[in-house]
């Protein structure tokens, strides 16, 4: 079967992570991805957080499957020669360099647009132009400066990070979304257009809620589903909501047998309004069912912390699989904390390839996160990711250069 990007080619420019997510992305719905890597040193990832000696990292090798790599040296005379053949060759370039470094390589939009006027260029940053799109950014800065840490976390307790590398992974993925969009607008106008994807607009985009929320506040000077209300005061921006749902139907964490010992024996229970009578069925309080402080959602707002405490009661007699099963019958909304090793182990992502096992010649055989977006009529076959340089000769010799000459642009230390 073919795949959906079948006859693109996307010049990857990308390191670290925000980057990589987006043409992994590409490279798994069918696109040729040819990485450009410095010789000798590669993207930086590739020796970061290893775990086995001189074997590219996992952090590495999950970020770059189905991926070939070359080495050019884009500051060499030659090398830019080389790279100009490639930007004529592609559809795509996508970089996430620090602010100004393709300029400074001589790759302007302008020049860009003189060797390729239907190529579409690319680009995560850390802000959209304004007074910080000179920083660098990473992951955790994304999180602070897009609204996330201030909205994670407890109200007594410091903002927080989230584990989910939605600055880095989720701006990788806006990227995707308008490179695709830019191509199918390519198909009518002829013509390329620059793309870009700021991790602090990412960041905020997968943080609406709380935008939406400030202005609530605002305009009411309280949050009836925050755990502040009833009994904790409201300041004048949105205050963290420890494990709230966010949504209109209020949620929380809740203790399962063996918290004890098991820091993920937590289950995330939500009391959603439309099955109301059977949680008070299930947890054994089924006068709550018509007693009138506790029948509507609005007479249960305020008094949401017991409830929660009343419902915990029951989930600590059960483990999180077993009041996930119980719950899971009458429709009640409920999820248990996976770890990450359950996670690995279980058998159901790893059927539907979202858990995959990869065999790489170095480090042998690892487990990865595979496409999680499925589509019918293009299946996802993970790959290994390419070693450094590995593809270099072939794609040399794809843009016409002979061996001699591929080896004489190595000797000048080009490639
Ligand atoms: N040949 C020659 N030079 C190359 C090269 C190649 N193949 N590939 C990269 N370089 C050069 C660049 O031209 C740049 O040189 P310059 O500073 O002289 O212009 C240099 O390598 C380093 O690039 P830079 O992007 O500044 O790397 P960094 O390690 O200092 O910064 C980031 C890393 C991630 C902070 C920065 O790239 C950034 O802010 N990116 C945008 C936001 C982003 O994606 N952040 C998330 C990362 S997960």
């Amino acid at each position: 079967m073919g795949k959906a990007l079948d006859d693109v080619r996307i010049l990857d420019f990308t390191h670290v992570q925000s980057g990589p997510t987006c043409t992994q992305l590409l490279a798994w719905f069918g696109a040729d991805v040819i990485k450009v890597e410095r010789a000798g040193a590669g993207d930086i990832t590739r020796e970061q957080l290893r775990d086995i000696p001189d074997a590219d990292s996992l952090y590495f090798t999950m970020l770059n499957h189905n991926k070939r790599s070359v080495t050019i040296d884009t500051k060499n005379p030659e090398g830019k020669l080389v790279l100009e053949a490639l930007i004529q060759k592609c559809d795509v370039l996508v970089e996430n360099f620090a602010p100004g470094a393709l300029d400074r390589m001589g790759f302007t939009w302008e020049r860009i647009q003189e060797l390729n006027p239907k190529m579409i260029v690319a680009s995560v940053k850390g802000f959209g132009p304004g007074p910080y799109e000179d920083c660098k950014v990473y992951e955790n800065v994304a999180q602070c400066v897009g609204g996330a840490a201030s909205t994670t976390g407890f109200d007594d307790g410091p903002p927080v990070v989230t584990g989910a590398q939605i600055g880095d992974s989720g701006t990788g993925l806006h990227l995707a979304l308008g490179i695709v969009t830019a191509l199918y607008q390519r198909t009518m106008t002829g013509r390329g257009q620059k793309v870009l994807a700021a991790m602090q607009d990412g960041v905020l985009n997968l943080c609406r809620v709380k935008l939406r929320d400030q202005q609530r506040l605002e305009r009411t000077g309280v949050m009836k589903e925050y755990p502040q209300y009833p009994n904790g005061t409201f300041g004048e921006a949105v205050p963290r909501a420890g494990n709230a749902s966010g949504g209109g139907q209020p949620g929380w964490i809740l203790k399962c047998k063996g918290w004890e010992h098991d820091p993920n024996a937590y289950i995330y229970f939500i009391t959603q309004a439309p099955v109301w009578v059977k949680i008070c069925n299930v947890i054994g309080k089924e006068e709550w069912a018509t007693a009138p402080e506790y029948a509507t959602p609005t007479a249960r707002l305020p008094r949401l912390k017991e409830i929660f405490a009343e419902i915990e009661r029951w989930t600590m007699t059960k483990t999180k699989f077993e009041a996930m099963e119980i719950l899971n019958k009458y429709d009640i909304p409920c999820g248990p904390i996976l770890s990450m090793k359950e996670i690995a182990e279980d058998d159901s992502l790893r059927k539907t390839g979202t858990i995959v096992e990869v065999d790489h010649p170095v480090r042998g055989k690892y487990l990865t996160v595979g496409n999680p977006i499925k589509l019918s009529d293009s299946p996802t076959d993970v790959t290994r990711s390419p070693l450094l340089g590995e593809h270099t000769d072939e794609v040399m010799a794809e843009l016409g250069y002979s061996r001699e000459q591929i080896e004489a642009l190595r000797t000048a230390g080009a490639i």
